[in-house]
């Protein structure tokens, strides 16, 4: 994924933000790239489309007249304009009953700190994640895996439903949810989730998840420092996504309903800004939006809408991506037709991806089949150790035609460390899973 545009960009010193607010004021960002040329920078990435929910005054920074019960007696809403990267990026304009602003207390609650391990030497590992117990709840029952300076990658298999609302200050949220149904109730209104799901949800949205079973729910989440886009290439000039790419507008959801609760009731949010948790406690209740509207929202996005595409001998896994984040990606490995040309190695080639550590959630199909791994588990498979098929699955794999299997991958610029949380869970043996085997597995894993 090596960005020769921002190379380019970085050694002549200028600024991509300057030139496009200078010269192209919309929300596509281009280059200046050499005299009368004008260059996309690839890297540079979009949001689901324009959404609004509920009452909205006419324009935008205008007076939104309320002229019944209203605070203080002042007869309008308030508005609260919730902004990325500075005021530069994807924004929501929402309107409260209330101001947002109004806070009682704030207390300390204590760190989730990362135990990081500190790892003897490079190998590929295993994380057998399934075995976690039931513990806490949806947020503080997470259990730490892995991380580096852009994200931290968590499981979570709740043992009680969140009581507490709770959001994160400094990083968006990808909540997967391997296994489990139910909806987030969000400063935004009612998001339904489903198994499959990569639960979006911006930071300083404040949540709750309500699961409809809590001892079913099962999610990965990505913490991540910067904003989770859409890759750029899969929109066009119009900020549409193009036919063609692996999906369409009508695949992300965002909130159906709004939660307007008109309540003077001194109501406890938890914060988490990076290992820091904090308890800031509000004279009403957060959820008192009327409307809101923009391009900044939490959102769903099911992984069986992924739509793969197929080639006629192995696609690489960028054709996967369904994410761009800062220092990594977000893939996904649908069910789909495996290559077609008669003499295909339907399995992933042999790869060094010497430039990221990556890592795969398995989450259906016939994983079962390679070497111990299973569904629930998590692979990590560091730069600088090639790895691929296991002995015996490119020949087996010849004569099928189709693979069921569902994975998420996420694929980092910079190297990811092993939490002791993981490790106690990790499978010593999978770095020697790739020596001959008498009994290879029946198929091998196309994914990865
Ligand atoms: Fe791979």
């Amino acid at each position: 994924m090596t960005d020769h545009l921002t190379t380019r960009l970085a050694a002549s010193g200028r600024s991509p933000k300057a030139l496009a607010a200078k010269d192209f004021p919309i929300r596509r960002f281009y280059v200046k790239h050499e005299e009368n040329e004008c260059v996309e920078i690839a890297r540079l990435t979009s949001m689901p489309s324009y959404r609004r929910l509920g009452e909205l005054p006419p324009k935008r920074h205008i007076q939104m007249r309320r002229e019944q019960n209203s605070f203080l007696g002042e007869n309008i809403y308030y508005e609260h304009v919730v902004t990325t990267q500075g005021f530069d990026r994807a924004y929501s304009i929402l309107y409260h009953l209330r101001p947002p602003t109004r806070i009682l207390k704030t207390e300390a609650a204590g760190h989730v700190p990362l135990r990081k391990l500190e790892e003897r030497e490079l190998r590929h590992h295993h994380i057998k994640t399934q075995k976690l117990p039931r513990r806490g709840d949806p947020i503080l029952g997470r259990v730490p895996m892995m991380f580096n300076d852009d994200l931290v990658a968590w499981r979570a298999k709740p043992a009680e439903q969140q009581t507490e609302l709770y959001r994160n200050g400094a990083a968006d949220e990808v909540i997967f949810i391997h296994q489990g149904s139910g909806y987030l109730e969000t400063t935004f209104g009612k998001l339904p989730y489903r198994r499959g799901d990569y639960v979006v949800v911006p930071r300083t949205t404040t949540f709750r998840i309500v699961a409809d079973d809590i001892a079913r729910e099962d999610h990965l989440i990505l913490e991540t420092f910067s904003q989770v886009r859409i890759p750029a290439r899969y929109q066009n000039p119009d900020g549409q996504m193009y036919l063609g790419v692996p999906y369409y507008e009508r695949d992300f959801h965002s909130p159906s309903e709004l939660i307007t609760i008109d309540r003077e009731e001194p109501t406890t949010t938890l914060i988490k800004n990076r290992e820091q948790l904090t308890r800031v406690t509000m004279p009403h209740h957060p959820f008192d939006v009327v409307g809101w509207d923009g391009f900044l929202y939490p959102f769903t996005f099911n992984a069986w809408d992924f739509e793969p595409l197929t080639g006629t001998v192995h696609l690489p896994p960028p054709f996967q991506q369904t994410f761009d984040c800062r220092g990594f990606v977000i893939c996904t490995f649908a069910p789909r037709h495996l290559d077609h040309h008669p003499q295909a190695i339907k399995v992933p080639y042999v790869h060094s991806n010497v430039e990221a550590d990556e890592v795969l959630f398995y989450v259906d199909g016939e994983f079962g089949s390679r070497r111990g791994v299973e569904l629930g588990s998590m692979t990590l498979h560091p730069g600088g150790i090639p790895h691929g098929p296991h002995p015996g699955t490119i020949v087996k794999s010849m004569s099928m035609d189709r693979t069921e299997e569902m994975a998420v991958m996420f694929d980092t610029d910079r190297r990811l460390h092993l939490t002791i949380d993981a490790m106690e869970l990790d499978d010593p043996n999978y770095p020697d899973s790739w020596l001959e085997n008498p009994n290879p597995p029946p198929t091998g894993q196309f994914s990865g």
